[in-house]
């Protein structure tokens, strides 16, 4: 399948139909965070099965629905579930969801994700606003023919994680139940978690922690020019961090945890986009 422009419009046409607004802001949920996406006002919920051309959930923790409504007083599109590369997706397909979400019109986008945190001083239900990452596994979602008409075919991403958007994400902080701290996440592929090997080498190229997700969906926004903003919940110390195994339930059971204040603190940051 070629992805032309066309390819992304037929996506956005149907969803624009379906939702009767134009959302401001697009909000990805990481694993486990969706108790966000049921709090949204006057929701519009739309399978991404309907959705033509569009790509289909396959973890449990990912519902697979996109979600129109209000959220902070702002008109969003909330992804309650996201697609990752160990699902079997190809990485040019990770570019659909952005690209689809950027037709729609939305002016900003924010990712959120479960990660494992690297840095010592970092405690299970932080938060980590992205400043940086470091992705040396697996291609880039803009392999293959560029379509000019999202961005150029080489891309500036010196700045890519908006500064101001930072900046704002930091200071509401101040009011939060939720200790927030700024670094860089290392994308590692998964599905398996990460040796401790790996990790112990993640901190010494100057990570903060770890994931399998954002980095795609962060370089296709950065790519066509959309504000970005991206915050980690640290759901366990990676690998090795601790004398201890790691596993897929630490994860959900620490996303649960803090899912409430995560969600009080996202409503705030949207508030001032
Ligand atoms: N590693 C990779 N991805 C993750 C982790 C981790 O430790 N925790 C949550 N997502």
């Amino acid at each position: 399948m070629a992805y032309t422009l066309e390819y992304f419009q037929k996506s956005a046409d149907f969803l624009k139909e379906r939702a009767g607004f134009v959302p401001e802001i697009a909000v990805v949920l990481g694993s486990c965070l969706g108790p966000f996406a049921q709090a949204l006002e006057n929701p519009v919920s739309v399978d991404y099965a309907d959705i033509p051309h569009f790509l289909l959930s396959t973890v449990e923790s990912h519902a697979g629905k996109l979600i129109f409504g209000s959220a902070g007083g702002k008109k969003v599109v909330c992804m309650s579930g996201r697609f990752h590369s160990y699902e079997g997706y190809r990485f040019e397909q990770l570019v659909i969801p952005i690209r689809v979400l950027k037709l729609l019109g939305v002016r900003a986008a924010v990712l959120t994700n479960a990660a494992g945190a690297v840095n010592p001083a970092y405690r299970p239900g932080d938060v980590m606003v992205i400043a940086d990452h470091i992705k040396l596994n697996g291609d880039s979602p803009l392999r293959g023919p560029n379509v000019d008409a999202f961005g150029p075919r080489f891309f500036d991403t010196s700045r890519m994680y908006t500064p101001e958007l930072r900046r704002l994400a930091l200071q509401c902080a101040r009011d939060s139940a939720l200790r927030v701290h700024e670094g860089v996440y290392m994308f590692f592929p998964g599905p398996q978690f990460e040796t401790p090997a790996e990790i112990r080498a993640a901190r010494l190229l100057g990570a903060d922690a770890v994931g399998m997700s954002t980095v795609t969906e962060a370089l296709t926004a950065a790519h066509c020019g959309l504000p970005l903003l991206a915050l980690s919940v640290m759901t366990n110390m990676a690998a090795g961090v601790l004398d201890r195994p790691l596993s897929g339930s630490e994860v959900d059971e620490t996303a649960s945890r803090v899912a409430g204040d995560f969600s009080d603190y996202l409503k705030k940051v949207l508030s001032l986009i």
